[in-house]
């Protein structure tokens, strides 16, 4: 099988929050003070001292790309006050990946906000695209050298989060316990649709920034959306595609202009006339609760290059479980898929799995994604097989998947 094109990008993704350890000044770390339920994200995998470990251990084994994320919470900690420390800090993280020769692919913001941008009204607040901008302008003296930025990961959940936060909130009050964004458990409330006005806000942000970073960067520019894979039971072609804009296609249309599209994707899901169908329980299910669905990112793909016209990048997909070898199947069923959706014409730019790292997961650390396990007291690294596994096949650019 040899359908990834020669400078395919193959590596793994994190995002800050969930592996710097730390981060006191956003808003999520606040939120996790006071969310009954919710585990607190503390010194995470302590990244931010670890990174050039971390960095090394995809280079040794193989990759050649690495998505992690600045932190916004860190760069400005209050408003208007820029830290030249962290800036650099950030810089020292590319100048890592450009010396191990791992393409960085960087995300600006990575669903968490500084605490002061949340306390004065979060993305509701009408200075909150000019602070976004001028976060934005501060950081790209730094990309350099980078090709591939994320102005924003999934928008989209973030703006479930958002409305889901103001219910959480409400609930905490009423005695109930925080549900991850990220978890859909079947026993648990479905998650909530995203909220459109704070999505709407979100392209505004997205189209705010994008001209800015590629004519002071030079890089390719684009955001990453969440990708559910819907489909439609028969006769519910309708639904589904009611369902998609919502989710998924107002993202998508906004990204049109841009130079690449992240897709993430994890699961597929089943849309019938009442609308989407929770997932039924079932021995392969994930630690997330969501079904075994490899070929999700082959549905994702084509989806997310038929709506956008653009080259697609998976910037995430990957699979909470406890036993790796479900993760190397999980990934082989997935790289087929990709591979498939390649060979019909989408323009498929690399594979980044989530993630490098077993981190915080938005609230909780039971549900492992890593294809390496940390020890939460030492920070003591272990490569699982998945790592060499994956890594084996980025050496082949895909050719030593079997058919
Ligand atoms: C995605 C998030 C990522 C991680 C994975 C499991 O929605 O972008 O940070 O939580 O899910």
């Amino acid at each position: 099988m040899s359908t990834f094109p020669t400078g395919f990008l193959w590596g793994a993704s994190t995002a800050p929050h969930q592996i710097e350890g730390g981060n006191l000044n956003s808003d999520f770390w606040a939120n996790e003070a006071r969310m009954p339920g919710m585990e607190r994200s503390g010194d995470a995998c302590d990244s931010y001292h670890r990174y050039r470990e971390d960095m090394r251990l995809l280079a040794d084994h193989g990759y050649n790309a690495y998505r992690f994320g600045i932190e916004w919470a860190r760069i400005e900690p209050e408003p208007g006050m820029v830290s030249r420390a962290e800036l650099a800090h950030y810089r020292r993280m590319i100048d890592t990946a450009l010396e191990l020769g791992l393409a960085p692919v960087v995300t600006l913001h990575h669903f968490t906000n500084p605490r002061w941008f949340a306390e004065a009204g979060g993305w509701l607040a009408p200075e909150a695209i000019d602070r976004f901008r001028s976060y934005v302008d501060t950081v790209v003296p730094v990309l350099d050298g980078v090709e591939w930025v994320v102005t924003m990961n999934e928008p989209n959940m973030l703006a479930m989060m958002t409305g889901l936060a103001v219910k959480m909130q409400q609930a905490a009050e009423a005695g109930a316990e925080w549900q991850s964004p990220t978890v859909d458990e079947g026993p648990r409330p479905p998650l909530p649709a995203p909220d459109v006005e704070i999505g709407r806000r979100f392209v505004e942000a997205h189209h705010a920034v994008r001209d800015l970073v590629r004519e002071r960067t030079g890089a390719k520019v684009g955001w990453s959306v969440a990708n559910r894979a819907f489909e439609a039971r028969p006769g519910c072609e309708e639904k589904k595609r009611e369902l998609e804009y919502i989710w998924e296609d107002l993202y998508l249309e906004a990204a049109r202009g841009d130079d690449f599209v992240g897709v993430q994707s994890y699961s597929a899901q089943w849309v019938n006339e009442d609308g989407i169908e929770p997932y039924p329980p079932h021995p392969d299910n994930t630690l997330v609760g969501t079904a075994f669905r490899p070929d999700a990112i082959g549905i994702a793909a084509r989806h997310t290059a038929e709506v956008t016209g653009l080259p697609v990048l998976v910037t995430e997909n990957g699979i909470a479980t406890a036993d790796d070898a479900r993760r190397i199947a999980y990934t082989e069923g997935a790289l087929k898929a990709l591979g498939e959706a390649a060979a019909d014409g989408v323009d498929v730019r690399g594979y980044l799995h989530w993630s490098l790292l077993d981190n915080y997961e938005w609230g909780h650390w039971g549900p492992t994604f890593g294809l390496v396990a940390v020890d939460r007291e030492t920070f003591v690294r272990t490569p699982k097989p998945s790592l060499a596994w994956l890594g084996g096949i980025a050496k082949t650019n895909g050719a030593s998947l079997t058919d």
